[in-house]
Parts: structure tokens; C-alpha cells; sequence
């Protein structure tokens, strides 16, 4: 199989600090890949890098044959990359509604100031059910999004991420830790839903600090640690690595398949 990303000798720094050591993976059409890695391993930076909120110092990052090096976030919107962070983040100002339709209204190339209109009303409200944000109720998705949950925040930035794409099932997204923040159900919750995504034909790679959400979900783990990616493979396969065992996971860790997870 000819992989759809390919990211070679990817390198950052933040001053004389090198938050990535030259990474090297790819991912398969489809797939569902998460990298893993304890805190400050790099994995936000990655993303940073591959999303284009950051220019690496150093690599290449190749998506469906274009170098995405120097090509700018809506540029790579465009070619079919979309993230989401770590923190939600929604405009909060705005409505629920005006969130998804600003996404559209921006992918369509309509100006900022038509964002107040009922236009495109049809297709966010189709994102809107996909995000399961309907049974809200009409006056709560024309009310400010500060005032949803905060898994209802996290829920309308993976649509409004995912409906930016020009075409969603060829594209990659990039979810920074999904279900951070998440109760056990809405991590669940969450965690189908992204699974759900790589059925439509979706690329998706994400990070994760709760295993439950990694293991039985992911098609495959890579592990960045120290800015190095140190193992990848199949969640059996990491979870048995010594390396993996001993700076991240701990002896103690069980793999039982991903409780929870089909
Ligand atoms: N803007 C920045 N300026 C300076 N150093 C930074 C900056 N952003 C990240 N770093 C440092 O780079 C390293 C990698 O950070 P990064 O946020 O990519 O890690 P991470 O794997 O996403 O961690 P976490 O699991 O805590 O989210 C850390 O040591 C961090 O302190
Ligand atoms: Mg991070």
C-alpha cells in the first residue's frame, strides 16, 4: 500500500532546545494511528509542524504527493490536512451555528461578513447532528459556544475541523489528545466518533495520554519520546516493547485489548 503521509527527518526547535530529533513515519490511507509519548515528548509540536501552525527546521513532510513545507494552514486546509488542539478551541463569541457555518462559508471562499446570515444554515446543521450537538435545541446552537460543555466544545471543533475539508474522506486529521478533559462516557463517545472517521476512508493521527483511548482503537501506535520516535507498531507490539515499557508505559502495564472498545 502506498501511504498517503510521508514524514521524513522532521526536525524543531524552540531556541537552542530541540523539541524534535528528526522523526521519520507514514500513514496509510485509512488508517488510525496515534502517537503516544509523556508530556513534553513533542507530540504538539509535531502536529504544530504538520498542520503548519509551525515550520519545522529541518525535514519533509509529503501529503498526497505535495511538500507541504512553507505551504501556509489554509493552503494545506485546502489540500485536505485539518487539526485540532489540545485546549478546544471554538470561537466563543460566536454561536454554535456561526462556528459551523463560518468553517463552510471559509471553505467556500464566502466573505467573514456574511457569516451572520442564515446561509449554509442546511449544511451546518448537518454537521451539527454529526457532532451530536442537535438535541441542544435551537436556542442553545444560537447561543454563544462558550456556553456548551466542554466536551460539547470538543465535540464542535472535530466537526468544524472536519467539515472545512474539501473532502473529508480523503483527507488527514490530526487530533491533538481528543478525549483530554472528557468524562469516561464522553471519552468513549468520542473515541467511536473518531474511529467512525477512518471508516469513511479518513486518515486520522492522534494523540493520547489515557490508554483506553489508544489501545483498541488505534491501527497502529508510534511512540515519540524525547523528540525521538523510539517504537511503532501494532498496540501489542508497543505494548511489549521494553523501551516503551520501562520510559512510558511502566512494567505494570497490562495490555487487555482497550477496555471499552470494540
Ligand atoms: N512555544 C514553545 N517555546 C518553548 N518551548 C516549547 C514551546 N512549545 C513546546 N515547548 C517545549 O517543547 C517540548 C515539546 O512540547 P510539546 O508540547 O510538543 O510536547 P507534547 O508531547 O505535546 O506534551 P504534552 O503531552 O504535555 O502535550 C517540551 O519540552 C515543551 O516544553
Ligand atoms: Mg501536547
Amino acid at each position: 500500500m502506498k501511504p498517503v503521509l510521508s514524514v521524513q527527518g522532521l526536525k524543531q526547535n524552540y531556541g537552542g532546545f530541540q523539541a524534535l530529533k528528526g522523526i521519520d513515519f507514514e500513514l496509510n490511507a485509512g488508517e488510525c494511528v496515534a502517537l503516544i509519548g509523556p508530556n513534553g515528548a513533542g507530540k504538539s509540536t509535531c502536529f504544530a509542524c504538520l498542520a503548519g501552525q509551525q515550520n519545522a527546521a529541518a525535514g519533509h513532510v509529503l501529503w498526497r504527493g505535495h511538500d507541504l513545507q512553507k505551504v501556509s494552514v489554509a493552503q494545506r486546509t485546502g489540500l485536505g490536512v485539518a487539526r485540532t488542539f489540545q485546549v478546544a478551541q471554538v470561537f466563543e463569541a460566536l454561536t454554535v451555528l456561526q462556528n459551523m457555518q463560518l468553517v463552510l462559508q471559509a471553505k467556500q471562499g464566502v466573505s467573514m461578513r456574511d457569516v451572520l446570515s442564515d446561509c449554509l444554515l442546511h449544511e451546518a446543521m448537518h454537521w451539527i447532528e454529526e457532532a451530536g450537538l442537535s438535541d441542544l435545541g435551537p436556542d442553545m446552537l444560537r447561543s454563544p459556544a462558550d456556553r456548551l460543555s466542554y466536551g460539547g466544545k470538543k465535540r464542535l471543533e472535530l466537526a468544524m475541523a472536519m467539515a472545512g475539508l474539501p473532502n473529508p474522506s480523503e483527507g488527514l486529521m490530526l487530533l491533538d489528545e481528543p478525549a483530554a478533559g472528557l468524562s469516561p462516557e464522553e471519552r468513549l463517545d468520542m473515541m467511536d466518533r473518531v474511529k467512525r472517521m477512518t471508516d469513511g476512508g479518513t486518515t486520522v493521527l492522534y494523540t493520547e495520554h489515557n490508554m483506553d483511548a489508544v489501545f483498541g482503537v488505534a491501527d497502529r501506535v508510534l511512540v515519540l519520546i524525547d523528540g525521538q520516535l523510539v517504537a511503532q507498531g501494532t498496540a501489542q507490539e508497543v505494548a511489549a516493547n521494553d523501551v516503551v515499557r520501562q520510559r512510558y508505559l511502566g512494567q505494570a502495564f497490562t495490555f487487555n485489548g482497550g477496555a471499552g472498545h470494540a
